[in-house]
């Protein structure tokens, strides 16, 4: 049984590559008619509104990763809605010919934005002294609660974890996003999960608060958690459990990493209400991610501590920009100058970055052991080659990784790079051209300063879990996150790239079987922005509306 749920994992895999003479199943046009909503609200539910934020905290840039930097707020109703709208909420509407959108904090491939966010929440004065599970709805930046509970509910749950906290939720529609990208649409379902855990780390940190993965959990006690199994949903649109989260004060004591038997019996009584919108008339059943999301269901498993490293970061010399500024710009550029260089120094800072570290954000969420390295094309850094070059994210990997590629691939240090950074050149050339054609032939990977692959350590950890085949998406996704955040901080723009030829990338590097995989690309450069779009501020509909 465990080897069948590995082959059909891998299957998945290989059925939804892309390559330049076959791409992965979809409809091959765009369904306006049907195209999803991309609010989800749920119908019957009392609404209790968060105060939008007047002014945000002027924390340098740097408070986004270390900890200690922020000062610990308090975890009021209010302080909840802070980090949200700085994690999940609305940071601008765009309009072009009568036809507008909204963009969120969190990016999301094709904007179509399939991750749903939910709170577990202690009970407080804004909820009348009760505690419940409840809905976050972007558009109104509210919350609907599903179910209540009261004082003694919640005390059992605390004291499991003895400290003062409340719990996230992630859920993914796969709907939103196989409307448009058919059969692949399960793995940018995972890689945006990715792209808002880091958000969330993020944006708790500047809160001086600390948001834990719970590793234990199945996504059966997530299912029943949040209500889904007792939830009417419509045929296609059902919600699929991801992961839930612990945030609580900075604190250096070992969280629990899993609930008690106790809770989770509290959870499976609880009454829920509400039904959930209809998101489209018709849809297309696109029957193999629902058979991967079978197939990646994550078991209950044995309590894990992982720790990284505790080097120091390197200082990349932009100490003036502030934190909450940079979350809130935070855009994918479209288009790419093929002009505009970073410097070297800067580059070193932004793969630095992506290194994790302990008691910072956002790898000590600790989602697992590090299993996403980088291939990265550098076509403009100042006092660099061009050339192919490799992040070891994890060098307990680095002679696997060298003995797997190209042996006449070069694994040099060059001096400049500090000892703390595991980054090697592979070769040097000129790889716009080929980074371009990976990548789908999309311009944007190769007018960039740099562009990026990140190759996973594939075969091992689904042999180990098939679950783990989404851990590796959403590795990506938080990577993917620092890469959008540290381009606006060196004011450039960063673009996720979920659509690339693999076997291709594989090829480049000399990879001979599944091993490794290139899960994810990315692109960091001069973005030329399209002056035809109209921007709005992220909450006018609601102060319209006298909010
Ligand atoms: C997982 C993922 C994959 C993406 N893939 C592509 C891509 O292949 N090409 C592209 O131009 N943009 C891509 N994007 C960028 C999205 O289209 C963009 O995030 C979305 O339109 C929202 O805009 P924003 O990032 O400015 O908020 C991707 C983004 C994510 C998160």
């Amino acid at each position: 049984m465990g080897n069948n749920l590995v082959q059909k994992t891998i299957l998945y895999h290989e059925e939804t590559k892309h390559s330049p003479s076959r791409y992965a199943k979809s409809s091959g046009f765009m369904d306006w008619e049907n195209q999803p909503e991309p609010f989800r609200l749920f119908e019957g539910c009392p609404a209790l509104g968060f105060p939008l934020s007047k002014k945000d905290s002027d924390a340098a840039y740097t408070c986004l990763y270390e900890r200690g930097q922020n000062h610990t707020q308090e975890i009021t109703f209010n302080n909840i809605g802070a980090f949200i709208e700085l994690s999940m909420g609305i940071s601008a509407w765009k309009s072009f010919q009568g036809s507008s959108w909204a963009l969120r904090m969190n990016p999301s491939s094709g904007n179509l934005h399939p991750t749903e966010l939910y709170l577990i929440l202690p009970p407080m004065p804004e909820m009348g002294d009760k505690g419940g599970v409840f809905h976050y709805n972007p558009y109104f930046h509210a919350l609907f609660a599903r179910a209540g509970f009261d004082a003694p509910f919640w005390d059992s749950v605390r004291s499991h974890f003895n400290l003062d906290g409340f719990f996230v939720g992630l859920s993914s529609i796969f709907w939103r996003e196989s409307w448009k990208y058919g059969e692949r649409a399960f793995r940018y379902c995972n890689h945006d999960v990715g792209h808002a855990m880091a958000c969330l780390s993020f944006s708790a940190n500047l809160l001086g608060w600390r948001v834990t993965y719970l590793n234990t959990l199945s996504s059966e006690d997530i299912e029943t958690m949040l209500g889904f199994s007792k939830t009417k949903w419509v045929e296609f649109e059902r919600e699929h459990p991801d992961l839930l989260l612990f945030v609580c004060k900075n604190t250096d004591m070992d969280i629990p990493r899993s609930m008690d038997n106790e809770s989770l019996l509290q959870f499976r009584s609880l009454p829920f209400v509400g039904k959930p919108n209809p998101l489209s008339g018709d849809h297309v059943d696109w029957n193999i991610i629902d058979q991967a999301a079978l197939w990646t269901e994550k078991p209950r498993t044995d309590e894990m501590i992982y720790r990284y490293n505790s080097y120091p970061f390197l200082d990349g010399k932009c100490v003036d920009k502030k934190a909450a500024k940079i979350i809130r710009q935070r855009r994918s550029g479209q288009t790419y100058d093929g002009e505009t260089s970073i410097t070297r120094e800067e580059f070193l800072s932004i793969m630095d970055r992506t290194m994790p570290r302990d008691k910072s954000a956002p790898f000590d969420l600790e989602l697992g052991e590090v299993s996403v390295h980088m291939v990265i094309f550098v076509h403009r850094v100042t006092d660099m080659d061009s050339g192919l070059y490799f992040l070891v994210r994890n060098e307990d990997h680095f002679e696997d990784i060298k003995s797997g590629t190209d042996p006449g691939l070069l694994w040099e240090k060059p001096d400049f790079i500090p000892d703390t950074l595991p980054l090697y050149i592979l070769k040097r050339c000129d790889c716009k051209a080929e980074a371009q054609m990976v990548s789908c032939d999309q311009d944007i990977a190769g007018d960039s300063a740099f562009s990026v692959g990140m190759i996973a350590k594939f075969r091992e950890n689904i042999e180990k879990s098939p679950y783990l085949y989404r851990h590796l998406f959403w590795e990506t996704g938080m990577v993917g996150q620092v890469l959008y955040l540290e381009a606006e901080v060196y004011s450039v723009r960063g673009t996720g790239i979920g659509c690339f030829y693999d076997d291709l990338v594989h090829q480049l590097l000399g990879f001979r079987d599944n091993s490794y995989q290139s899960l994810y690309h990315f692109t960091v450069g001069g973005s030329v922005e399209d002056e035809r779009l109209t921007t709005l501020s992220p909450y006018h509909h609601l102060e319209k509306n006298g909010k």
